[in-house]
Order: structure tokens, then C-alpha cells, then sequence
């Protein structure tokens, strides 16, 4: 299944990379900075006609779709163009994501950018891989950290605690990023790129198959409450390795005491 997943999530990666994005359509969803383009949708059809000829008795949750709350059993969980103001700036950063989940956990998980043409993997048990290459995630406390945060563009009542989080961070680490892409941040942080990862409100399709690749890295994925993601609602995310991870968290709790 998992290679099949892969070739499905490559070769629909094409409609990105020759996407003319001058031409295409562009339609704003909650806000100006929250958009969907004709590929987004395209790319959705495509993946979700692939794997159901996969897994027919499989859910399938996409974000470019209405979603029925997710159910026991088999589910595809997709984000069809991760990074989309990234795609409509013609910025090269970003990716298809795919993961399959059973019984609200995820099993499999894909990230494809088709720029870089790099294909992120995992599957439960079985490690990471970065194009047939073994990924790990590093080893280093937060002082020794590149940490990569998102901003929550959709959902501007996080935005005071993000940046004042990641003014935080900053002066307790080397240097911190901000990518335009969730999905690609946490398979940089299992390929080692990034050493963490935080965002205050993601989306299931989010973070899904890159929660699988971070933890077969060696890796720990939570929210900032140090609970487990759960895919059955939006969360915050923290991802890193142990040390990072818990640094990281005790600067949130710190933060939050004020
Ligand atoms: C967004 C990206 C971005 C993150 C947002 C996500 P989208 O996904 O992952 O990096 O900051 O929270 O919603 O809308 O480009 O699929
Ligand atoms: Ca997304
Ligand atoms: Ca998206």
C-alpha cells in the first residue's frame, strides 16, 4: 500500500510543477491570506479517484472539500497543496501530503515536493525515509536549535502568543524559520533540516502524514499542552527531538505563567 500511495502522490505532483499559476484561478476562502487555487482542487479530484481505486472501503478527508467527521476504520487524510500561498506566489515551497489513518491513528504517512522532487515517508514501525534514504531526526538541545513555527494565517487570534512565542524561542536558540508549509517543516524536522517545529492551530491534513514520518525519525510529536495530536480536531504542534521538545515546552508553560 505504501508504495503505491507514493506512486499515486508522485505522479499527481506533476500538476504542480507544470502548474502556470499566471493563469489559473484563485478564489479566497475565510480571508485574503487563505486561498484556493484551480490545482488545489485538481490535484484533490485526482488523488482522492487514485486512492479510492486503492482502498475503496476507505474515508477520504481532504481540506479543498466538506468533510463528514472522521469514522472508525480506514481513512485517507489529504492536503492537496500544503504550502497554497507559497504555490500562488510561485515560491517552490510546497507539497502534497497524504496519510492513511486506522482508527484515528495514522499508519502511513506521504509528503511529496514535487519542486525538489522529494518524496518524505513512513509507515508505522518500519522507520523514515527521505527518496529511499533513512531520515533521523537531530539530537540537540533548544541553544543548539534552527526551529521552524508557523503562523496560524487563518486563525488571527493566535498571533499575539505566536510571535511573542517565537521572539521566545529565538532568544533561546540559534535562529528560527518560517517556511509556508506545516507538512514540509515536520519532514524537515525529521530529515534533521529543522531541529523543531511549532504552529498553534493546525489542521488535521496538517500535520497527519508528517506526525508518522517525525515519529518514525525518532521523534516526538504533542501539542503545546504536551497531549497527543489528535486527528479528530485541530491542535497545536510541537515537534522535535525529546530535548528540544521539552525545552521548548517548558518556555511555553513559562510564557503562558506569565
Ligand atoms: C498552511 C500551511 C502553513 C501553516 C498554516 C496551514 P495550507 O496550509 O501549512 O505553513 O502556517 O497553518 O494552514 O493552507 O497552505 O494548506
Ligand atoms: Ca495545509
Ligand atoms: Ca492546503
Amino acid at each position: 500500500m505504501l508504495s503505491e500511495i507514493m506512486a499515486a502522490v508522485r505522479e499527481t505532483g506533476r500538476l504542480i510543477r507544470q502548474a502556470d499559476i499566471s493563469k489559473m484561478a484563485i478564489r479566497q476562502k475565510t480571508s485574503k491570506r487563505d486561498l484556493c487555487t484551480a490545482c488545489d482542487i485538481e490535484v484533490q479530484a485526482q488523488l482522492f479517484d487514485k486512492l479510492a481505486e486503492l482502498m475503496p472501503e476507505a474515508q477520504f478527508i481532504g481540506e479543498e472539500q466538506k468533510n463528514q467527521p472522521m469514522s472508525s476504520g480506514w481513512c485517507f487524510v489529504v492536503d492537496p497543496i500544503d504550502g497554497t500561498s507559497n504555490f500562488a506566489h510561485d515560491f517552490h515551497h510546497s507539497c502534497i501530503s497524504v496519510a492513511l489513518v486506522k482508527d484515528n491513528t495514522p499508519v502511513i504517512g506521504v509528503v511529496y515536493n514535487p519542486y525538489l522532487d522529494e518524496l518524505f515517508y513512513a509507515e508505522k514501525g518500519s522507520g523514515a525515509y527521505l527518496n529511499g534514504m533513512p531520515i533521523h531526526v537531530n539530537r540537540v538541545g533548544l541553544e543548539d536549535s534552527i526551529v521552524g513555527f508557523g503562523t496560524c494565517p487563518y486563525d488571527l487570534e493566535y498571533m499575539q502568543d505566536t510571535f511573542a512565542l517565537a521572539q521566545r524561542v529565538f532568544e533561546k536558540s540559534m535562529d528560527i524559520r518560517r517556511t509556508g508549509s506545516g507538512a514540509l517543516d515536520l519532514c524537515y524536522v525529521a530529515s534533521g533540516r529543522l531541529d523543531m517545529f511549532f504552529e498553534l492551530i493546525l489542521r488535521p491534513w496538517d500535520y497527519a502524514a508528517g506526525s508518522v514520518i517525525v515519529t518514525e525519525a525518532g521523534g516526538k510529536i504533542t501539542t503545546v499542552d504536551d497531549q497527543p495530536v489528535n486527528l479528530r480536531r485541530d491542535c497545536s504542534v510541537v515537534a522535535g527531538c525529546e530535548q528540544a521538545h521539552a525545552e521548548f515546552l517548558k518556555v511555553y508553560s513559562d510564557y503562558k505563567q506569565g
